[in-house]
């Protein structure tokens, strides 16, 4: 007999965190530093009051809509996390055919621990490749390419994470990849050389810095890539006005789900500002303390045009495998579905800024 899967999505975080060792545990759903832009991610969403309306007519209604090209059955897509075969062997090909199954979006994050060509294989969802920028032009060129000859669509380049932020709790509980898992999808691609450090220098001033990529870099690929380029990490209205002069087909409104700089504002209180400056020219998506379907509702009516679910896809992996992170992708579904019925939406297009309470944000 099959055993019962959890409830309700709260059940899922709560399993997730009992089951997992004290090093995954850490590594797939804590944050950088004291944890303070993973708490404002959750605390700023949920601070969003939704009115309801009464005797609205929703017949007819559906979720549905088409982003760069996609069919998508709801406005949401699976975020790119790294080796996620430490939850389940299935891995990331598990959670594309759940995916798959709930008729949302993947984004393969380049840490994947499977062929990005195996999980592209695997049904519709996952079509958007995440990358980081490589040892120089040529080989995160020779990444998109793989990307684009494997059948992806779309590029996601993460620009929010130029050095890894410090994850105290990572640090402390040990937490190392288990042997025989690493991103099989960067071999063969060279890795910075660094000069041995010289007495009273800064590894990252002093070696790393001047290997990271800068606006040029970017432009240089958007225009050359053979797919279209996402950027992901922005969040300053500024950098979301330079993603868009740079040749950037949409916009990822995040801050890495808090495991980056800390201290950031959250990716909710960030996302009208972006918005209001992108101004309707390329979509603009946002991830960050997504954890229930009314919080994919929040995004929408503060501009979203679809939301990237992290950490409640771990739990559901964690729990149950693939099984698991379908069931947690429908909750979401039909969370979503109930919250616009509740709210008068029909579809997508009706979730606007009316929707909501005016917020107050503790980053705006
Ligand atoms: C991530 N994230 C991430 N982002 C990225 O661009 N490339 C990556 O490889 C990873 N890896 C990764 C691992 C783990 C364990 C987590 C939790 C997150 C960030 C991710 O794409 C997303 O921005 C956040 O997870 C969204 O926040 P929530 O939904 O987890 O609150």
């Amino acid at each position: 007999q099959a055993p019962a899967l959890p409830g309700g999505l709260a059940d899922y975080a709560a399993q997730a965190t009992a089951l997992l060792p004290p090093g995954p545990a850490a590594y797939f759903l804590r944050g950088a530093g004291a944890e303070d832009t993973c708490r404002a991610n959750l605390r700023d969403l949920e601070a969003i009051r939704i009115w309801p309306r009464a005797l609205a007519p929703i017949a007819g209604g559906h979720t549905r809509l088409t982003l760069l090209g996609q069919s998508l059955d709801a406005p949401m897509l699976v975020a790119p996390m790294a080796y996620l075969r430490v939850l389940d062997a299935g891995g990331e090909a598990g959670v594309a055919a759940a995916a798959t199954a709930q008729g949302l979006g993947m984004c393969l994050s380049a840490q994947a621990g499977q062929p990005m060509e195996a999980v592209r294989d695997v049904g519709p969802a996952c079509r958007w490749m995440q990358l980081y920028w490589q040892a120089g032009r040529a080989p995160t060129m020779a990444l998109a390419e793989r990307a684009a000859r494997a059948g992806f669509t779309a590029l996601v380049l993460t620009v929010d994470a130029p050095v890894n932020g410090i994850r105290d709790a990572e640090i402390a509980s040990g937490f190392a990849l288990p042997d025989g898992l690493r991103a099989v999808n960067l071999d063969g691609l060279p890795q910075p050389q660094f000069a041995p450090l010289q007495d009273r220098e800064s590894l990252l001033f002093d070696r790393v810095a001047h290997v990271l990529p800068d606006w040029e870099d970017v432009a240089w690929f958007c225009a050359n890539a053979p797919l279209p380029v996402l950027l992901k990490g922005i969040l300053h209205p500024d950098d979301a006005t330079q993603a868009v002069k740079t040749g950037a087909a949409g916009i990822i409104v995040s801050n890495h789900g808090g495991r980056v700089l800390d201290g950031a504002p959250s990716a909710i209180a960030a996302l009208p500002g972006v918005v209001a400056q992108v101004g309707g020219a390329v979509p603009v998506l946002m991830d960050g303390g997504i954890r229930r379907g009314v919080d994919v509702f929040r995004a929408l009516a503060l501009g979203a045009t679809a939301v990237l679910i992290g950490r409640p896809v771990c739990h559901g992996l964690a729990v149950a495998g693939a099984l698991g992170v379908s069931h947690v992708l429908r909750l979401l579904r039909d969370e979503l579905e109930v919250t616009m019925a509740l709210a008068g939406c029909r579809t997508l297009d009706d979730i606007t800024a009316d929707c909501i309470q005016p917020p107050t944000l503790s980053g705006s």
